[in-house]
C-alpha cells in the first residue's frame, strides 16, 4: 500500500467518523437546514460551523449555565439557532452582524427555527456595537466568528464583557497550521495574535481543538478563570 493509499483510506474513515458522530449527536431539523438553505440563496458564503461545532457549542453552554450568550458574525444564523437552543426560557443571544442583507437572513432563520423570541441581531460593525454592550454584561458564553484581523480586540471585549466562569469560543483558529506560523496576511495575523495570547494569559484556561473541514480548523475555547 503505498502512502497516498492510506492517507485516503484515512481520510475516509475521519469522514465516516464525523458522519455517524454527526447523525447519533448533531443531527439538523428543518430550522437548522433552512438556514443552511436561505444562505446559498441569499449568495451567502458556504462558511457556517459544521452540526459538530454547533452541538459542541451547545455543551459548553450548559457547562456555563448560560443564560446570555454573545456572538460576533451571524452570517445566515445557522449558528446562532444553535446557540439559542442551548438557552433556558428567558435566556437571551444577541449576535453582530455588519451586512444588513446577511441580519435579514438570519431574522428569516431565527423566525423559522423558532428562537426569535431569544435572539436578537444587531447591525453594525462589531467594534463600534461592542461598547454598548457593557450595560448588558457579563455574557455566560461570547463566540466569536466574524472578520479575522480584529480578533484580538474582540477577546479583549469579551473578557470586559464576560464573568469567571465564562466561556470565550473563536472559529477558525488552526486554519490548516497556519494560526502558528509567522503570518502572511492581516487575517492570519490576527488568530495568530489570538493564539498567542489565549495560551499565555493567567486569567483563561485555553486550548485549540481541530473539529471542522477533516480536523484543519477549529475552534479555540478558553475557560475565563474563577
Ligand atoms: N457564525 C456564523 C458564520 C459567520 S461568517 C455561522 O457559523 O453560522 C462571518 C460573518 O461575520 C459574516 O456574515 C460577515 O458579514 C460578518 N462580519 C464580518 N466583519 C464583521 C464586523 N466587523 N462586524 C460584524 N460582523 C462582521
Ligand atoms: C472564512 C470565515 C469563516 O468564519 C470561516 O469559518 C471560514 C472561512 C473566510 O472568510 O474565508
Ligand atoms: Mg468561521
Amino acid at each position: 500500500m503505498t502512502d497516498n493509499t492510506t492517507d485516503t483510506t484515512i481520510l475516509q474513515q475521519q469522514v465516516q467518523i464525523e458522519a455517524a458522530i454527526t447523525r447519533l449527536f448533531a443531527a439538523e431539523d428543518e430550522g437548522l437546514k433552512y438556514a443552511l438553505t436561505a444562505a446559498k440563496e441569499a449568495g451567502l458564503p458556504q462558511i457556517a460551523i459544521s452540526p459538530m461545532q454547533g452541538k459542541f457549542l451547545q455543551v459548553l453552554a450548559a457547562a456555563c449555565n448560560a443564560h446570555k450568550i454573545l456572538e460576533i458574525g451571524a452570517l445566515a444564523g445557522y449558528s446562532g439557532i444553535w446557540l439559542a437552543r442551548a438557552l433556558p426560557p428567558k435566556g437571551r443571544l444577541i449576535t453582530l452582524e455588519v451586512n444588513p442583507d446577511h441580519a435579514n437572513v438570519v431574522r428569516n432563520s431565527f423566525a423559522r427555527a423558532g428562537v426569535a423570541d431569544r435572539a436578537e441581531v444587531r447591525v453594525g460593525k462589531a467594534l463600534d456595537l461592542l461598547p454598548q454592550l457593557q450595560s448588558e454584561a457579563p455574557f455566560d458564553l461570547v463566540f466569536i466568528d466574524a472578520d479575522k484581523p480584529p480578533y484580538p480586540q474582540y477577546l479583549d471585549w469579551a473578557l470586559r464583557l464576560s464573568r469567571p466562569g465564562s466561556i470565550i469560543v473563536a472559529d477558525n483558529c488552526v486554519r490548516s497550521g497556519g494560526a502558528f506560523q509567522e503570518p502572511q496576511d492581516a487575517g492570519m495575523a490576527g488568530i495568530f495574535e489570538y493564539d498567542k495570547r489565549i495560551a499565555s494569559d493567567p486569567r483563561l484556561v485555553s486550548l485549540v481543538l481541530p473539529m471542522d473541514d477533516n480536523y484543519t480548523d477549529g475552534f479555540a475555547i478558553s475557560v475565563v478563570r474563577y
